[in-house]
């Protein structure tokens, strides 16, 4: 199970021509590349997308990352997921949202410690999404950072899941996968890179080419 990271139709498009996404994250960066209004840009992605489509909320206190979880929630598709910062006000908008009736499905974003993990499991946070290449640039070992989130929410029984993200390169996704990670965001740059590979173009190439020649031998045959 993996997602696209990106808000761009196109790239929505083609990742998901290769049925194995469960969704799409986006973020505030993201959607300032398309240049369109949020829910504009939301409602194109959901058409053009099957799944969860996670959609930021922006704010820096409590009332504003409140207030614009409820805009969000007004666009009102079944299939919206809330992004929300791990930070103090993030953590008390996620207390509030999650003691609700319906209460809507929450990953807490810019994750880059364990104890951040910790306290968005025990907050019942459905997934977190820890920065890999982001920690990586700043010294900080982010398969470390997954493999005990992973150990202290299986011991602990929490159904929070790590949806990592942040990645340059394909080798970051597999090692976060074998640190832990139950699922990972990719940008369509990378998810590209490991649907296609040169040493297997390569090798699909040479059998190409000898099955058209096995054909016109054949054809020369039956002359
Ligand atoms: C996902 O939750 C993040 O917004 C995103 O993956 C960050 O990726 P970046 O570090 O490549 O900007």
């Amino acid at each position: 199970m993996m997602f696209i990271d990106s808000a761009n139709l196109d790239e929505i498009r083609e990742g998901f021509s290769l049925g194995l996404l469960k969704g799409v994250t986006t973020n505030p960066s993201i959607l300032l590349k398309e240049g369109k209004r949020r829910g504009v840009i939301v409602k194109e992605i959901l058409d053009n997308s099957e799944g969860i489509v996670f959609v930021q909320a922006t704010g820096s206190s409590y009332e504003e990352i409140y207030a614009d979880c409820q805009e969000i929630l007004a666009y009102g598709n079944k299939r919206i997921a809330l992004k929300i910062p791990a930070n103090i006000p993030g953590f008390q908008v996620i207390n509030r949202l999650k003691n609700q009736n319906n209460a809507p499905i929450i990953l807490a974003t810019a994750i880059f410690s364990v104890d951040q993990s910790l306290l968005c499991g025990l907050a019942g946070c459905d997934y977190i999404a820890p920065y890999v290449n982001r920690m990586a640039n700043n010294n900080i070992n982010p398969y470390e950072v997954v493999n005990k989130t992973r150990k202290i929410y299986d011991d602990r029984g929490f159904s929070t899941k790590i949806l990592a993200a942040s990645f340059k390169n394909t080798n970051q996704v597999v090692d976060i996968f074998t640190a832990g990670a139950h699922t990972a965001t990719v940008s369509s740059d990378v998810l590209r890179s490991m649907a296609s590979k040169e040493l297997a173009s390569a090798s699909i190439s040479g059998f190409n080419r000898d099955w058209y020649e096995l054909q016109s031998r054949l054809e020369f045959v039956k002359e």
